[in-house]
């Protein structure tokens, strides 16, 4: 009895004094990799303890630098743009991008109303559903976006822009108007620049030109 006593009594001890000292820090850590993420998360900051975007480091940082590796290509994607940003105030490639084909075919039906979707969720807002360039956000001038947006339909500008120009401003963006290249892959940036050309034929009283239900397009 006296023996069960004492035992009771060391453990109460012991419990006691575990939780008196709350221990906030792990002690040895045998698998770091469990404890600490090294997944790199989207838009989050970047731990600079645990990566690196040198590619030369000597330290047993991981190197990511958000980059594809050099020289490959995500599977279905198209090729990339050939013309890099202009150097502010030349407007070499901006010119010269007009040039650029469309390298996606016409779309078919389904197709167009993928891109009339993406339209409407990336681009409507300022250029407006209707692409009459008063989107909400603009709203003839009263909305809270100060610049006035492209107008597609109605503007002769706009209109004759070429394709691959378009495109140069949805990639690298045009004064106000930031770039959308993180928003739409390179598929979605043609398609939607397709679906702009077919509403601005359509509104000229011409046919759709994006009925050919034998074009492809990946993803
Ligand atoms: C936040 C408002 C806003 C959004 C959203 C927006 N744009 Fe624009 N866009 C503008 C403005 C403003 C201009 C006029 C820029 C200028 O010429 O000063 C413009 C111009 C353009 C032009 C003409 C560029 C040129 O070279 O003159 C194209 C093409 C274009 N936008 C396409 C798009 C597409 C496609 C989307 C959706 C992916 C989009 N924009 C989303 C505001 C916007």
């Amino acid at each position: 009895m006296k023996k069960i006593a004492v035992i009771l009594f060391l453990a109460m001890g012991i419990i006691i004094s575990g939780c008196s000292d709350v221990k906030r820090e792990q002690g040895s850590i045998y698998m770091p990799d469990m404890a600490y993420s090294r997944a790199f998360e989207t838009y989050a900051a970047r731990d600079s303890t645990l990566f690196t975007t040198d590619l030369s480091h000597t330290d047993d940082k991981i190197f990511y630098n958000n980059m594809p590796v050099a020289g490959t290509m995500a599977r279905g994607e198209e090729m990339p743009f050939p013309l890099t940003k202009d150097a502010a105030g030349d407007t070499t490639n901006y010119v010269a991008s007009k040039l650029v084909q469309n390298p996606l075919p016409l779309l078919n039906e389904t197709q167009m109303k993928e891109a009339e979707r993406l339209y409407l969720i990336n681009c409507g807002i300022c250029h407006g559903p209707k692409l009459n360039g008063n989107g909400p956000l603009y709203k003839g001038g009263d909305g809270p976006y100060p610049a006035k947006p492209a107008q597609f339909v109605g503007d002769a500008k706009y209109e004759q822009m070429p394709e691959g120009q378009m495109y140069y401003s949805i990639m690298y963006g045009k004064n106000l108007m930031g770039s959308y290249a993180s928003q739409l892959n390179r598929d979605q940036r043609w398609m939607v620049i397709h679906y702009i050309k077919a509403k601005q034929a359509e509104a000229k009283g011409g046919t759709t030109p994006a009925k050919d239900s034998s074009a492809t397009v990946k993803k």
